[in-house]
Formats: C-alpha cells, structure tokens, sequence
C-alpha cells in the first residue's frame, strides 16, 4: 500500500503529531508512506512528494506547524492562474490531482484539515480519490466533531493572553479589548474568556450591542471594578451591523478583522474609559502543543490508518462523547459547527454574569 498525507489550510498545534502517528503506524502495516509539500499546490510541480519514514517523524509530536508544510491557497478546483496580462483567476486543476496520484502509485490519501479542506476532499472523492480525513482546526468548527485537532492549545494561549492582559488593565483602569481568531465561529474566545474570566465576551453566534456593553462596563466602573476584559471573535458581528471584512483574494477564504479597533473607539467613547485593543492573531496557531492536542492527534492519525487498512474511505475521523467514529466527508463538506446557543458553556457564562453584548 502507497498512501500520502497532505496538511491543508491554516496550520494547528498538534499536526505534527498526527503526521507522526499515521507514519508510524502505516509503516507498521509494511506500507510507503509520501507527504504531501506544502498542500495540494505543490502537485503542479515537479518534486510534490516527500518520503516519510520513522527518522522524518522522530521527535516532533512536541513541535507546532507541521512539517510538510501547508497553504491557504492550494484549492486543486479553484487554483489562482496568473493570467499573462499579469491579473489573477481561478481555475479547476483538479484533474491534475488524479493524475499526479495515479503517476506516483498512490492508493490512498490522509487529508489533515479543517473545513475548507474537506470540502476540498469531498469534491476530490467524487473524481475517485480514497480519502480518509483527520479533524485539525484551531477554530473548532469542524461539524459533526466535538473537538479538532489544534483548538485546546489555541484555547490555552489565548487564555493566558487574556490573564497577561488583564494585569495591565488593572493597573491602568483601562477597557482591554482582545480580538481573538475563529472565523464565523466563537469557540476559542468563548472558551478562553469563560477561563480567563473575561467581563464581556463576543461571539459570532450572538450579535451584540454597544448600548449593552458599555452599560456592563458602566456598571463594573459603578461598583469599583474600574477595568474590564473584553474579549471578542473576529467573527462578530454588531445588531444590523456587517461583519469586519479584511480583504478577500482569489481562491482563498476572507480575511477577517477590525471587530477589536472598532471597540477600542466604540467603547471608549461611550465609556469615557481609556481603552485599548489587541489582536492575538496567529499567536494562537503557534508553539508547542498541549498534552491534549497531542494525544487526540496521535489518535486521529492512527484512527486514519486504521480506516485505510479496512477500506473505510471518504469518511472522516471525529470524536464523539469521548469515542473515535467515523462519518461520511460528505455530511461534514460546507457545514460548520457553531457554539450552541442553547449549551451548558454559554448557560454558565450567563449565569455567572458575564456580558455576552445582547
Ligand atoms: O482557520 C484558522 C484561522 O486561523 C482562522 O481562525 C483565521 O481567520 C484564519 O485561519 C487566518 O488565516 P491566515 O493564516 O490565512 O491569515
């Protein structure tokens, strides 16, 4: 058996370590095992594949990234072409895919990825690809899994930004606006500003009002709690407001951001507060996993073997209530998983008095 691996999109702490498991444990069943180079962009040249062996995936379940490299940009159906009066389209390569696996020999495909990848996937199984996906996100929106690959260290780090941020807040009775990564869905911030016990916490799920907020600041202020932690999803989105586009290019995913400063001015405004704003930004992607992480990628990437070895293609590796199952690629292409508003997290920021903005 050939099979290869391929981490796409935005990169998590932990790939590594699902890339040293499916490695392994494929080397185990006497297969060759490829890496893809920095996602499916690089099967337009000449040198896509690197072979990996227990030397290549020695030590590095502690290490962040991913060692094959990946790309936000490597959509085989919507690759950017430059066209020769110099502007950009985008253009279906996907056929390219196939080709490029049947030249190699390769019999099977481990799709590391979030739901761009997958959807991806999806498409790449409809031209006959046997995949197997592995869940790996920082946002956690991976639909139909109760937790990706990536998300309990992106979760830590923001909240220990959260602590560090409030010490200085205190100590300036200043409003402290976070902007935290998640795209449209709110989990990291939820999970870290409930940890970090943040004041306010926006989420996508849940548009907010200033009016609220800067009457939640009002009253902390009012009963000499004279600085507040707001924590933000760059995916919020003001009542009757747009969301905070940075900028969109061809054949990627929108740029979000700009939530944060909007708050920073909005509130301190209302407040007549000091107020400043961060934005976390890939601070969250980065560093070394946390024992969570690696072990749920360890999992998984073993899990995608196994999947292999029974022919279980086209489906995707998802924990469910603590157990590993499988479920069709197709049921989780185009879906993403939100927090829900009717859950015990959200349940328990209410009633423990924190803002939500509505
Ligand atoms: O999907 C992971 C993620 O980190 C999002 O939270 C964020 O919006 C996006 O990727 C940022 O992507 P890029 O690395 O292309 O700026």
């Amino acid at each position: 058996m050939k099979i290869a691996i391929n981490t796409g999109g935005g990169d998590a702490p932990g790939l590594n370590a699902a890339i040293r498991s499916s490695v392994l444990s494929a080397l185990k069943r006497g297969w060759e095992v490829y890496g893809i180079r920095n996602g499916y962009g690089s099967l337009y040249t000449d040198d896509p594949f690197i072979r990996l062996d227990e030397d290549r995936v020695r030590g590095i379940t502690m290490r962040g990234g991913t060692i094959l490299g990946t790309a936000n940009r490597g959509n085989p159906f919507e690759m950017p072409i430059r066209q020769e009066n110099g502007s950009w389209e985008v253009e279906d390569r996907s056929d390219r895919v196939v080709e490029v696996f049947e030249e190699h020999g390769i019999e099977a495909l481990v799709a590391i990825g979030g739901d761009g990848s997958m959807h991806i996937a999806n498409r790449l199984t409809e031209k006959g690809i046997r995949i197997v996906g592995v869940p790996k996100t920082i946002d956690n929106d991976i639909w139909g899994c109760d937790i990706t690959l990536g998300f309990d260290t992106a979760t830590t780090t923001a909240t220990e930004a959260i602590d560090k941020l409030t010490t200085t807040a205190e100590a300036h009775q200043r409003i402290m606006v976070v902007e935290m990564m998640g795209r449209y869905a709110g989990w990291i911030t939820l999970h870290s500003g409930l940890a970090a016990s943040a004041d306010v916490i926006l989420i996508p799920e849940i548009p907010f009002s200033l009016d609220i907020v800067a009457d939640k600041i009002r009253h902390l202020d009012a009963n000499g709690h004279n600085y507040a932690i707001v924590v933000v999803a760059e995916g919020a989105v003001e009542k009757g407001g747009e969301r905070f586009v940075k900028g969109k290019k061809a054949g990627q995913a929108e740029i979000l951001g700009g939530v944060g400063e909007y708050l920073e001015k909005e509130l301190g405004e209302r407040t007549g507060k000091e107020s400043r704003s961060i934005v976390l930004g890939h601070l969250q992607r980065g560093g070394t996993p946390s024992s969570l992480d690696r072990l749920i990628s360890l999992r998984y990437g073993a899990a995608a073997i196994r999947a292999v070895e029974n022919s279980n293609f086209n489906r995707l590796v998802v924990m469910q209530e603590n157990q590993l199952r499988l479920i069709p690629i197709s049921d989780v292409a185009d879906k993403i998983k939100t927090v829900p508003l009717d859950g015990d997290t959200i349940r328990t920021a209410q009633e423990i008095g924190i803002c939500l903005g509505e």
